[in-house]
């Protein structure tokens, strides 16, 4: 017999459906709710209860720490795929034959310039502007010069040129933020290398010198990538939704969720767990900075620690200490901040505090040592993860246009005044 749910209000019985995934995760369908029963909705903030949508694009079960896109496992994709593969898996459903790989590369490659006006609007920045700021606005800019491909809801070949213009601008775009950041001269992209390949280049060749990028170096930013790649209804996902729902054009769209990721509560946190390691490193008192995160009187948290939906191990966090690991050793880095990272880890692990509330180091907790390995500055490893998090954005993008999922416009329980007159100013 099938579920239902029943809910009593003022006297009536309801019956709401339940609806079941195809990993049997189970939600209760409370979308004729507000109509059938004259005007209850649910209150739910942060949605820590609430399923938007309902998506075929990642699984993610926080309890036993599984990651999977389109049903392949996190650990696989990191260890054999190519960080394009797994954009090309996101977006079009399936893994791509080597024919369609080919294709979906040349496509990415044929579009790395950007406009030569756009260099005039990142000499426009100060150099100490944030390059997230940056990025976020350039993205937008982009927009500026496909006028014609604003409308979501062409076919699906003007579409992908759209998406591919956007896996191809964001290294060059991200790269640039930098140079700007530098007041380095900007470098073109160089077709014949890969994708992360070719960001490294833009980041740290000059025009008088080559930059030969290390293959280490090459291998652990694609693992990074592909890590970062897409989460389901995150912050930034459930933004670029949103934003989109209201059938805004793909560039604003990105570029709203790269904003959302800029937070230190979302994708800031690799740059904030970084600032933090150093300042605990300055100091030397671990067990002082564990005391002032479980101090409720102090907003002081342990950055990179504890995630709304994983409640074990976050699986790309295991990855990437790995991961953190081999690079280290092969680059034949010895990084102290490495060393307070695993105490910190240890002593949060062991305590009841952390334990209780299941909180365990999250994906930026070891992201930021291997950046800082790689020699990423640090305020460049949020727009690391924007590039990794790119295709994620695009195929959610995507997949709410398709289903013509209505425009995103939550309800809310008023609390303010009820009505009253207006006063002149005289007698306020
Ligand atoms: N340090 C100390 N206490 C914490 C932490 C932390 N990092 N995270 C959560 N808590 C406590 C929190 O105070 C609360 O305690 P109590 O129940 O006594 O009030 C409890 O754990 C539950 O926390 P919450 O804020 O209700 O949980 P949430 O699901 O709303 O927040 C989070 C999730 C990721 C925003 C939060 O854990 C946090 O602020 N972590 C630090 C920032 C961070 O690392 N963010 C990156 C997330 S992973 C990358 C991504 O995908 O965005």
């Amino acid at each position: 017999m099938s579920e239902i749910a029943k809910i009593e209000l003022g006297g009536n019985s309801y019956e709401l459906p339940i609806v079941e995934g195809t990993e049997q995760e189970k939600g209760i369908d409370i979308s004729k709710l507000r109509g059938g029963t004259g005007g209850y909705i649910t209150l739910d903030p942060g949605f820590k209860n609430t399923g938007s949508t309902k998506s075929a694009i990642t699984f993610l079960d926080g309890e036993k720490g599984i990651l999977r896109y389109r049903g392949y496992p996190i650990e696989q994709l990191a260890d054999k795929a190519s960080f394009l593969e797994v954009a090309y898996l996101l977006i079009y459903n399936e893994l791509p034959t080597q024919e369609e790989l080919d294709t979906f590369k040349n496509s990415i490659t044929s579009h790395t310039l950007v406009h030569e006006d756009m260099k005039q609007f990142f000499e426009a920045y100060p150099a100490k502007a944030h390059p997230m700021g940056v990025l976020a606005s350039m993205v937008c800019s982009l927009s500026t010069f496909y006028p014609e491909s604003l409308d979501p809801n062409r076919d699906q070949e003007a579409r992908n040129l759209t998406i591919h213009r956007l896996i191809a601008k964001l290294p060059t775009l991200a790269a640039w933020s930098y140079k700007n950041a530098m007041r380095h001269p900007f470098m073109y992209p160089k077709n014949d290398l890969d994708y992360g390949a070719n960001f490294l280049h833009m980041m740290y060749a000059m025009p008088t010198e080559d930059y030969e990028p290390d293959p280490v170096i090459v291998n652990a930013l694609n693992t990074l990538l592909i890590l970062h790649a897409d989460h389901e209804q995150n912050c930034s996902a459930s933004t670029v939704r949103i934003v989109g729902s209201s059938h805004a054009n793909l560039y604003a769209s990105i570029s709203a969720g790269i904003s959302a990721l800029w937070g230190p509560l979302h994708g800031g946190a690799n740059q904030a767990v970084i600032e933090m390691l150093e300042q605990i490193a300055e100091d030397g008192d671990v067990d002082k900075w564990v005391a002032k995160a479980k101090d409720k009187n102090d907003p002081f948290r342990l950055m990179g620690f504890g995630h709304r939906v994983y409640k074990n191990f976050d699986p790309r966090a295991r990855i990437i200490k790995k991961a953190c690991d081999d690079v280290l050793a092969k680059l034949g880095i010895d990084d102290p901040m490495l060393d307070i990272a695993k105490k910190l880890e240890q002593i949060a692990l062991e305590d009841e505090y952390f334990k209780a509330r299941n909180l365990y180091p999250n994906v930026d907790f070891y992201s930021g040592i291997i950046y800082k390995a790689i020699g990423i500055p640090t305020e460049m490893f949020t727009v690391m993860f924007a590039l990794g998090r790119l295709p994620g954005w695009i195929a959610q993008w995507q997949e709410m246009i398709d289903n013509k999922e209505p425009i995103g416009r939550p309800r809310q329980i008023y609390t303010g005044e009820t009505e009253r007159d207006y006063v002149n100013i005289a007698n306020r």
